[in-house]
């Protein structure tokens, strides 16, 4: 730990909008959103299909850029960036795990893990370590050296994981990261991706469908029609919520 002060959130938007145009008018995806996660904080974003959320978590990822709105990510405003600082800070210090995993098939689980730190070029004996330490606490320490495209959809999800965490980011975003796992596998992946995301204090937010998953995250944000409606912030509230008893 060193004495320089850090900014109280890890990640921070202000009133962000996003706007598609159509032939039918403007569609507002993101309609003034403003959020903050704290370092260590694990975050769950839910809510209907179409409310918004993928655009959301594209946003926070720097991967697409919003219509209006500020977006702080260790207390840098990402709109002062240039691209090529951009591709820098996305590179660095955001990890994410999206729908399509766009794991390399003819790399091995190992292997594509180590791209994220070789992209950094972090690509140390300790940071080869830590990739096998990590895969084999997602349930992978036997599958190491299969290359990810012989891996099943549950197992390329968790090397997905494995990859978003390893850089160490600030930010670890997830879109629907049990998609493609049973119930007892989903239960088992996120929380062990919650265990990490308090350890390693990031800041994680996941995008789900399934309430269920709420269970292991610190507060649960409802999106619909663009907007932020709902917050659960305690544990209890969040598992009356998650066993349907919520009364909204
Ligand atoms: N690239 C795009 N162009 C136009 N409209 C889009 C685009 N992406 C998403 N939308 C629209 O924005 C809204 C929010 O979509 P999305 O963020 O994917 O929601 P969610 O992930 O919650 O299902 C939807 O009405 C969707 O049709
Ligand atoms: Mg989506």
């Amino acid at each position: 730990m060193n004495a320089q002060t850090q900014p109280e959130f890890a990640i921070e938007t202000r009133v962000v909008v996003k706007t598609y145009p159509s032939d039918f008018g403007d569609i507002q995806a993101v309609d003034g959103v403003s959020l903050q996660v704290r370092p260590g904080e694990f975050v769950a974003l839910v809510g209907p299909s179409g409310s918004g959320k993928t655009t959301m978590l594209s946003i926070l990822a720097a991967l697409l850029k919003p219509t209006a709105g500020e977006i702080y990510l260790d207390g840098q405003n990402m709109h002062e960036l240039s691209e090529n600082d951009l591709v820098t800070l996305r590179r660095e210090k955001i990890g994410f795990t999206f729908q399509a995993n766009n794991l390399v098939p003819y790399l091995t689980a190992v292997e594509n893990v180590e791209l994220m730190l070789r992209l950094n070029d972090k690509l140390d004996k300790a940071g080869k370590l830590r990739a096998r330490e990590l895969l084999a606490r997602l349930g992978l320490g036997e599958r190491l050296n299969n290359l990810t495209g012989q891996l099943s959809g549950g197992q390329q999800q968790r090397v997905a994981i494995a990859r978003a965490l390893i850089h160490n980011p600030s930010l670890v975003l997830a879109d629907e990261p049990t998609a493609s796992l049973d119930t007892e596998r989903a239960y088992q992946v996120v929380e062990t991706f919650a265990g990490l995301i308090h350890e390693q204090q990031r800041a994680g937010i996941m995008v789900t469908h399934d309430l269920r998953m709420c269970e292991f995250v610190d507060r649960v944000l409802q999106m619909r029609d663009g907007k932020l409606v709902k917050e659960y912030t305690d544990k209890a509230s969040i598992m009356k919520m998650v066993r349907g008893r919520a009364n909204d």
